[in-house]
């Protein structure tokens, strides 16, 4: 049987990248029949510094966003990852499992480390780690991420590979079947895997980006998402109305896949449309696409967070939940790696 899992880091700026590339589609996966869990993963919040008590608002606005964009805490479990010591415990375990040189591979800690990388935290590098333990927990065999992720998906099946690898007798000894933990799937794809900046279409959009127009916040409203496109980074030339007509213009290609993630087409079904038309007739079209999906969204998240009773108790339920799968994990892992436990 599938089990989806997924989270997003609550570190504020949630944007269009986050809605397209991740929740939207966390809440497609809902239709297909697994267990799905969402996760506000703020252990990985905490790599980077977090003022307190802005991080508390922010879990609970990523916990928002996920319910105002559909996600069912009935059906799905939705919990923030501090509240399941599992993610750390195993994460620990996989700390002795993973290995330098493939952590010192991972290119989203060079770019977050920067140059100052004596002075990056601990946590920031072992990421990946954390990431891995988040999924192989509840053994998740699909993974729905936008494209910046495939990386550190594929790190997690290099450690479930090596923890089955390394623990093999044991497991068969233990009566688990050779693949104790699953060789995750990685969900990636779509028109719009890796939305871009607004600004700089060679650029992900990203919570971090010091301006403002560089991306679609899901709590922008109407005029703030008109400014935005309207000010949107393009060329001079009309859309062509082929695909291949977009290579070398990455501001187009990014407005195009924007357009037909939002309405669950292609491009090449925009571009049958919109095919010789200048960005004078596309960016109204595509400010009244993007105000109609997103709007809604907005209004419901503002909506939520004013009562942050109920986000919590749907974090705490879910986490109730979430620990239910995970404990049975570890403990066979505890098993499996020689840890004496009580009995
Ligand atoms: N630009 C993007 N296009 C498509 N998907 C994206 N995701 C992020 N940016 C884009 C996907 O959103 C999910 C949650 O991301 P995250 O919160 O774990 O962290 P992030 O990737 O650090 O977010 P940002 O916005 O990119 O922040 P910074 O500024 O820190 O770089 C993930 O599935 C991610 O793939």
């Amino acid at each position: 049987t599938e089990l989806v899992f997924s989270g997003v880091q609550p570190t504020g700026n949630l944007h269009l990248g986050n809605y397209l590339g991740a929740i939207k589609r966390f809440v497609e996966m809902q239709q297909r029949d697994a267990q799905c869990l969402y996760c506000v993963v703020d252990l990985h919040a905490i790599t980077l510094w977090q003022d307190p008590q802005a991080l508390r608002g922010q879990i609970r606005e990523v916990t928002a966003a996920f319910l105002a964009a559909g996600i069912d805490p009935k059906r799905s479990i939705v919990f923030n990852q501090s509240q399941v010591p599992q993610h750390a415990e195993l994460a620990w375990i996989f700390n002795c499992v993973a290995r330098l040189g493939w952590l010192n591979r991972m290119t989203q800690f060079k770019d977050k480390a920067g140059k100052d990388r004596e002075n990056a935290s601990i946590g920031l590098y072992d990421y990946p780690v954390l990431m891995a333990a988040d999924i192989l927990a509840y053994r998740a065999t699909h993974v729905p991420v936008g494209e910046d992720q495939k990386q550190h998906l594929e790190l997690t099946r290099d450690i479930a590979q090596k923890f089955n690898n390394d623990f093999s007798q044991s497991i068969l000894a233990h009566g688990h079947g050779e693949q104790f933990f699953p060789i995750t799937e990685p969900l990636i794809g779509g028109p719009a895997a890796r939305v871009m900046s607004l600004r700089d279409g060679t650029k992900k959009m990203s919570k971090s980006d010091p301006s403002d127009y560089s991306r679609i916040a899901l709590t922008d409203d109407a005029d703030g998402i008109a400014q935005k496109v309207r000010k949107a980074k393009t060329d001079p030339e009309p859309l062509p109305s082929e695909v291949a007509g977009l290579a070398g213009r990455p501001e187009a290609d990014n407005l195009v896949g924007i357009f037909a993630a939002l309405r669950g087409i292609t491009r090449e079904e925009v571009l049958k449309d919109f095919g010789g038309a200048h960005f004078s007739s596309f960016k109204p079209a595509l400010v009244d696409l993007a105000v109609e999906m997103l709007a809604p969204i907005g209004a419901e998240m503002k909506r939520l967070v004013a009562d942050p009773g109920y986000i919590d108790s749907v974090l705490g339920d879910g986490a109730e939940r979430a620990a239910a799968i995970a404990a049975p994990t570890l403990d066979a892992v505890k098993d499996i790696v020689g840890f004496v436990r009580r009995g």
